[in-house]
């Protein structure tokens, strides 16, 4: 039986293993987006300044906990920024206290507030040691950063120039490579057996950069990394609704105000919170794949994080098109909110 018959799906709760809270006035606006559907996710550490020691994580995580919506049921999931100055002794103690899920890489310069990234592999093998023997993944921002390589082959470049070498150098570190954009990074993790996944967001399984570039500039499609040709983007669903156990969702949503955004050098980020389940089962319907949602949203992430999954349900329930708000509004100024171009028909109760 086609799943394009399915009006209503019971999926476990889900979980979003790649999300930007940021901080203040901005978290308080952005986190009722997430706990109203998700139940943990994981945290970006990439706060100004970013999130690097045990003690930054417990604060940022009080700070997440303080700012819950009443009646909130959720656990942020934290991360440390991996800097040269890593401490592998830190980490590990960290880790094992359950004050750190993970350690996110940022190439230097890669991306929005990634200024105090990695800029030599080497510097950091000490921590990446440590985590592969004590068994902590490595959430990785795939992307060279060098002027000479082009802003669409920077992921491509990164799996060959950087992840082959590190994952032959150390072969038991667990690795989770970040909101994948290409068929590259697709084939390379579906060619590994063995401590690799890989995170899809929501937006890039439904633009591809015709949507940032034709008919005139859409810095609301901007984010990093840039959205694709199509024929990356139909991997990625490929990837997506194959309930291949490697692939699950990181929405990615990354929100800024809309004046970050609308200048002459705006900011990447696409905020995808307030509607990304809806988005999710419209592609999982369009492709007729409506039973494997629950693999990639709810699944496959808590099992490559050795988590057991969400015990609770949400139902999605197809119908008129869903409502939902143009833009958040914030202390410091509205944020959009992700337009898929077409109309959501899949609303998310529980
Ligand atoms: C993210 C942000 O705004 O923090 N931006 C983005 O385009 N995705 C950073 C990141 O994850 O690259
Ligand atoms: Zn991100």
């Amino acid at each position: 039986m086609s799943d394009k018959s399915i009006t209503s799906l019971a999926i476990r709760r889900p979980d979003d293993w790649h999300l930007h809270l940021r901080d203040g006035a901005m978290m308080r606006a952005v986190l009722p987006e997430t706990t109203r559907h998700f139940a943990r996710a994981i945290v970006m550490p990439n706060l100004v300044p970013p999130v690097v020691t045990a003690t930054d994580a417990v604060e940022y995580r009080a700070r997440i906990l303080a700012a819950l919506p009443a009646g909130a049921d959720f656990t942020p999931l934290m991360t440390l920024y991996l800097t040269e100055d890593t401490n592998p002794e830190e980490v590990a103690a960290a880790h094992d206290a359950g004050i750190a899920t993970a350690v996110k890489l940022y190439p230097a310069g890669a991306t929005t507030n990634s200024a105090s990234g990695v800029r030599d592999m080497e510097k950091v093998r000490p921590v990446l040691e440590t985590m592969a023997e004590i068994g902590m993944p490595l959430c990785v921002h795939g992307e060279v950063t060098d002027n000479d390589v082009d802003i669409f082959d920077r992921e491509a470049v990164f799996i060959d120039k950087v992840l082959k070498p590190l994952r032959k150098k150390v072969p038991d570190l667990r690795i989770v490579m970040e909101h994948v954009t290409t068929q590259h990074a697709v084939d390379y993790v579906r060619d590994t057996h063995k401590n690799l996944a890989a995170t899809i967001t929501t937006h890039h399984l439904i633009i591809n950069r015709n949507n940032i570039l034709a008919g005139g500039i859409k810095p609301h499609f901007y984010c990093l990394p840039v959205a694709k040709r199509e024929a990356h983007r139909v991997a990625l669903v490929q990837a997506a609704v194959s309930g291949d156990k490697r692939f699950f969702l990181g929405t990615d949503s990354a929100p800024h105000t809309d004046a970050a955004k609308l200048q002459p050098c705006g900011c990447a980020g696409i905020f995808t919170a307030p509607n990304t389940m809806s988005c999710l089962a419209e592609v999982f319907d369009a492709a007729d794949r409506l039973k494997k949602l629950e693999a990639f949203t709810s699944l496959n992430g808590p099992q490559f994080y050795r988590l057991p999954p969400n015990e609770d349900r949400i139902t999605l329930r197809k119908g008129d098109p869903v409502t939902y708000p143009t833009h958040i509004d914030t202390a410091d100024g509205p944020v959009t909110v992700f337009d898929p171009g077409f109309d959501l028909h899949w609303h998310v109760e529980g």
